[in-house]
């Protein structure tokens, strides 16, 4: 079993990072994780190659990411919320999923030949919800042919850091069964 974890925080031993870590203990077989804040890679140009190719014009990492996520079985996709979604540079990243998106909606092609398991895992500082930045980790899922089967949130870091939020590490433990198949 495969595991392509985005991590959009910047921090690396942040709150989003340490639940990515107590899930990565818990889920069998390989994870990867991908750092959105160290990603050098372009965001989409909207060129529209592939409304008509398989693929993307952009010749950088994304190119060895798409390999990576076609191989997966389960994405997830983790977050700090900023500005009540999620943060800038995970939707750099996400940006060039646009290629799954017109691969179905232009050249009527299933991207993926098995459908992946999907989940996201979102902290905050207690201002504004996370309504909105839970929509849009659904979408992203979706655009990777992940189904969102399970999410986890840690919504006042301000005040309870996510390594002391029972609430939320048991959401990851239920994250880490659901992905494992159980
Ligand atoms: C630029 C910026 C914008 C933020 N916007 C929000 C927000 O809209 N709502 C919220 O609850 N917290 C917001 N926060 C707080 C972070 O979501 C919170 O500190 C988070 O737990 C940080 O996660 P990390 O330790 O994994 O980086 C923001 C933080 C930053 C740096």
């Amino acid at each position: 079993m495969k595991t392509w974890i985005l991590n959009g925080s910047p921090r690396k031993d942040g709150n989003t990072a340490y639940l990515i870590e107590q899930l990565v203990r818990r889920l069998d077989g390989e994870s990867k994780i991908f750092f959105a804040y160290d990603s050098v890679a372009s965001p989409c140009i909207d060129c529209r190659y592939c409304w008509n190719h398989d693929g993307c014009s952009l010749d950088d990492e994304m190119q060895e990411v798409y390999k990576e996520i076609e191989a997966s079985d389960n994405i997830v996709l983790a977050s700090p919320i900023q500005f009540m979604g999620l943060s800038a540079p995970l939707l750099c990243v996400a940006s060039r999923f646009q290629r799954y998106y017109a691969a179905r909606k232009f050249r009527k092609t299933e991207p993926f030949a098995m459908p992946k398991k999907g989940a996201f895992i979102l902290t905050a500082g207690g201002d504004g919800g996370a309504k909105y930045a839970g929509a849009v980790a659904r979408l992203i899922l979706k655009e990777v042919g992940a189904d969102c089967l399970s999410y986890a949130m840690s919504l006042r870091t301000d005040v309870l850091p996510s390594r002391n939020d029972q609430k939320v590490l048991e959401e990851i433990g239920k994250m880490a069964k659901i992905l494992n198949g159980a």
